[in-house]
């Protein structure tokens, strides 16, 4: 018998028939609420909330094996309660979200966005050795809030331009330091001394909102934020109010609180680049993210260990 099992309905492309032998799918459309059913397995994009109630109305449910490498859109309290497993997709999407990273710390220190509007306004006097002058990064300090695998192929690659790497985590990374020369520091310096600092945390109780009013009056006059991460680590209104003011030099953003809202007034601040959530958005990533989701579930559902499980 052929395992019922819910998948978000946009992954449909991204995923071989072979991939889903074995099992009875039903494709789950983004506006759709999730079903009640029999289902012994469902795999979500970062987009599905998959709390308490989700899960009580799926009595069977073995594995929630979510499509993204963040899983805060999963109550894993819920789910270890009730015996569920947990998985996302880790590794296969560093190295895209990494060198998108890249697009937005090198689009904020060089402008890249009001040069493209001044191309396409029609009104580019020619050039001049004083326009649209950026932020040279060779020596200068990228600061690095987290420092997993994205957190840390991020700062590999800084050491091809010429930056300093400090950066704040829970652990020390020794091969890390080791291969790139970067400092562990506390928040509080990494704050002051980043002329860029990038954001590679996961969004939990602990980093919601860590980059607020105050952490931004404490960044360095005209630095760069970026944040490839969670929205929630950002508070909007606050970050908005730092760049109408001058106080930071720009803002690269692919990820918001509310996606895909964004606070009005971050829309309309200048200096930022704004991208919509696109940091593993490769073929080559999608496609393997989608494998390893339904790899989990089908591991799961074999009786074998799932590939990537996540723990509270
Ligand atoms: C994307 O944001 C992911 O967590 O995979």
């Amino acid at each position: 018998m052929p395992h019922p099992v819910l998948i978000a309905a946009e992954l449909k492309n991204l995923l071989e028939p072979a991939q889903l032998e074995g099992l009875d799918v039903t494709w789950l459309a983004a506006e759709q609420p999730t079903p009640a059913g029999d289902h012994v397995a469902i795999v979500p994009l970062l987009s599905r909330w998959v709390g308490g109630t989700e899960l009580k109305h799926l009595p069977k449910l073995r594995i929630v094996a979510n499509c993204a490498a963040g899983y805060d859109n999963v109550d894993l309290v819920a789910a270890e309660m009730r015996g569920v497993v947990v998985t996302n997709t880790p590794d296969v999407l560093t190295d895209a979200t990494a060198d998108l990273t890249w697009a937005l710390i090198l689009a904020c220190a060089r402008r890249l966005v009001e040069g493209i509007d001044l191309v396409r306004s029609g009104r580019w006097p020619g050039w001049h050795p004083e326009q649209l002058l950026g932020l040279e990064l060779r020596g200068r300090v990228l600061g690095l809030l987290g420092a997993g695998r994205i957190g840390q192929a991020v700062g590999r690659r800084a050491t091809g331009f010429g930056m300093t790497i400090l950066y704040a985590s829970r652990q020390p990374k020794a091969d890390f330091e080791r291969d790139t020369g970067a400092v562990r520091v506390e928040l509080g310096r990494l704050l002051r001394e980043s002329d860029v600092l990038s954001l590679h945390a996961p969004a939990t109780p602990e980093t919601k909102g860590i980059i607020d009013d105050r952490a931004l009056l404490q960044m360095k006059p005209g630095a760069i934020l970026v944040n490839t991460a969670r929205g929630d680590l950002v508070r909007e209104e606050a970050l908005a109010i730092a760049l109408e003011e001058g106080r930071l030099g720009a803002a690269g953003l692919d990820v918001y609180a509310e996606e895909p809202k964004i606070h009005p007034r971050l829309v309309a601040a200048p200096r930022t680049v704004l991208l919509p959530h696109i940091g593993s958005a490769t073929w080559e990533t999608r496609r393997k993210m989608a494998a390893i989701a339904v790899g989990n579930v089908q591991a799961v559902l074999a009786g074998r260990p799932p590939l990537t499980p996540v723990y509270r």
